[in-house]
């Protein structure tokens, strides 16, 4: 299979790979189970002062990015890439980013990953290109770069022979649809906690029952959302 690759379309590339290079993701981009590559918005600018934003229409506050130049980053990075490659637009407007469609985006080519700055981009771009708008979340960033690591960093632990260890992906949390599980190591016990007698027992069948509840336990209690959805799923 062909390695699954990241284009980022961004006018800081000098945030990259910066933590996509170190640990687990770092490993696999040296090892070349990944590839990155990074496009400076910026080449695309065609005046002298090299300009990639306007005023906003209408008035406003903040500047927006150029429908011309951001469409000429996009095509260009769409020439050499499958054509079944999806075009991401992180933005806090954006579906939320779920463990299912980075399981999606592993099991495709790659990705291409627009990083804005300012206000936004301009909304014919979204249209035009068919940008698909990806959020991590409720917050606002101030650009899109980290959100697109964060969205790799999702991706390509996912990727076949990255984690090394497939039992421990399918129990993680939101595989399930539940959150994992409590963990305990060595010392047995610690500032007079210990750690649950069951884990200790050798009774298997009885440890995954626990951490069976456990898992069902924090769910109820933090996420209800969740916890609505796993009871769907059951029925
Ligand atoms: N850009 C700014 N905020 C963001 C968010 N929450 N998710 C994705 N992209 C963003």
């Amino acid at each position: 299979m062909a390695t699954w690759r990241a284009t980022v379309l961004t006018l800081f590339p000098e945030m990259f790979p910066g933590a996509l290079g170190l640990s687990l993701a770092g490993k696999a981009l040296a090892d070349a189970k990944w590839a990155l590559e990074i496009i400076d918005i910026r080449d695309f600018a065609t005046d002298k002062h090299r300009s990639v934003d306007d005023t906003p229409s209408g008035g406003g506050a903040g500047m927006v990015m150029r429908a011309d130049i951001a469409s000429a980053a996009i095509d260009a990075a769409r020439a050499s890439l499958p054509l079944d490659t999806p075009t991401i637009y992180l933005s806090p407007r954006g579906r939320p980013l779920t463990q299912a469609r980075a399981l999606s985006l592993a099991a495709g080519p790659g990705a291409i990953l627009l990083a804005g700055r300012f206000e936004g981009v301009d909304e014919r771009v979204l249209e035009g290109r068919q940008l698909e708008e990806v959020s991590i979340g409720d917050y606002v960033l101030s650009g899109g770069e980290l959100a697109s690591m964060v969205l790799i960093d999702a991706v390509v632990r996912l990727l076949p022979g990255v984690a090394g260890n497939e039992a421990s992906l399918a129990e993680e949390s939101f595989s399930s649809g539940l959150l994992e599980y409590p963990h305990y190591t060595r010392p047995r016990e610690w500032e007079g906690r210990a750690i649950p007698e069951v884990l200790l027992s050798g009774d298997h069948a009885a440890i995954a029952k626990w951490r069976r509840e456990q898992a069902e336990r924090l769910t109820k209690q933090r996420r209800p959302d969740l916890w609505r959805h796993h009871g769907k799923r059951q029925e």
